[in-house]
């Protein structure tokens, strides 16, 4: 994952949702392209593509109008979901750290032409385009979010799980739960009841693809290197009312001299 200035991203990034309606010039939309391309995935093995479309090919329900939209299209794969939130985050905050706005917009819906366009499946919309609110926030008071024990018990969590705490969410429902100790964390994800899981286990899902790209770049900013596994004795230790979804282990980097 390009570190740059994704990781300063996290703490001003916000949801833009008025834009100037006005096309990026091609020059930008160019570059914005070519970062697409170079987005590291979580998992490299699941086929993903990004496109960039209008308004009128999307269908909102909401009234966002924008210049562009970003349509994000996977293979319908295990960790799919977690996978285009991890991608699609790297997208969010590059696009933030650029002065650019954007919103992910769950309930948004692509209209023929667009859903035509891949044969994958269109999992998730981002508006984009320049912002006529303000990009950023200026300070951590105005991030409407749960307090770092509300979504951890690891007492000694640094600034890890600060930048989690950070992430944003599908209806800022923050669903996450870590467990563990500052070198292997534990995943958890909220369990929905039948109702809620049929409009949000989707999202929740992405969710957490964004919560652990923001750890990833937190580790790394610290200089330490991320591994993932999944692990039998996690997933039996569940918090009540959560389910497991990946470990992180967070390593020192190897000395300059062994690399
Ligand atoms: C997976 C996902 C889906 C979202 N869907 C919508 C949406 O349909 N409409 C919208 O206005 N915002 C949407 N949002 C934006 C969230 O409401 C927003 O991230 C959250 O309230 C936190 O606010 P912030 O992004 O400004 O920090 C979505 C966010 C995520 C991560």
């Amino acid at each position: 994952m390009e570190q740059g200035n994704l990781y300063e991203a996290i703490y001003k990034r916000k949801s833009v949702r008025r834009y100037d309606l006005e096309p990026l010039n091609l020059s930008l939309l160019e570059e914005i392209s070519s970062y697409m391309q170079s987005i590291p995935p979580f998992f490299p093995e699941i086929k993903t593509e990004m496109r960039i479309f209008e308004q009128a090919d999307v269908r909102i329900l909401l009234p966002i109008k924008a210049p562009h939209f970003l349509l994000f299209y996977s293979e319908n794969k295990d960790g799919y979901l977690m996978n285009a939130g991890y991608m699609l985050e790297q997208l969010d905050l590059y696009l933030s750290s650029r002065g650019i706005g954007s919103c992910y917009l769950g309930m948004a819906q692509p209209k023929k032409n667009a859903k035509k366009s891949s044969s994958l499946e269109c999992v998730m919309i981002l508006a984009f385009g320049i912002p006529v609110e303000p990009a950023h926030r200026s300070s951590l008071s105005e991030f409407k979010r749960k307090s770092l024990p509300q979504i951890t018990d690891i007492q000694d969590n640094g600034p890890l799980l600060e930048a989690v705490r950070l992430s944003p969410s599908a209806t800022n429902s923050q669903p996450w739960f870590f467990t563990g100790n500052p070198y292997i964390l534990h995943a958890y994800c909220i369990k929905l009841n039948l109702i809620k899981a049929a409009a949000y286990e989707k999202m929740n899902k992405i969710d957490m693809g964004i919560a652990i790209c923001h750890l990833e770049l937190a580790a790394r900013h610290l200089g330490k290197t991320v591994t993932y596994s999944f692990e039998g004795n996690a997933k039996n230790l569940a918090p009540e009312g959560y389910y497991y979804v990946i470990s992180i282990h967070i390593n020192e980097s190897p000395p300059a001299n062994m690399v």
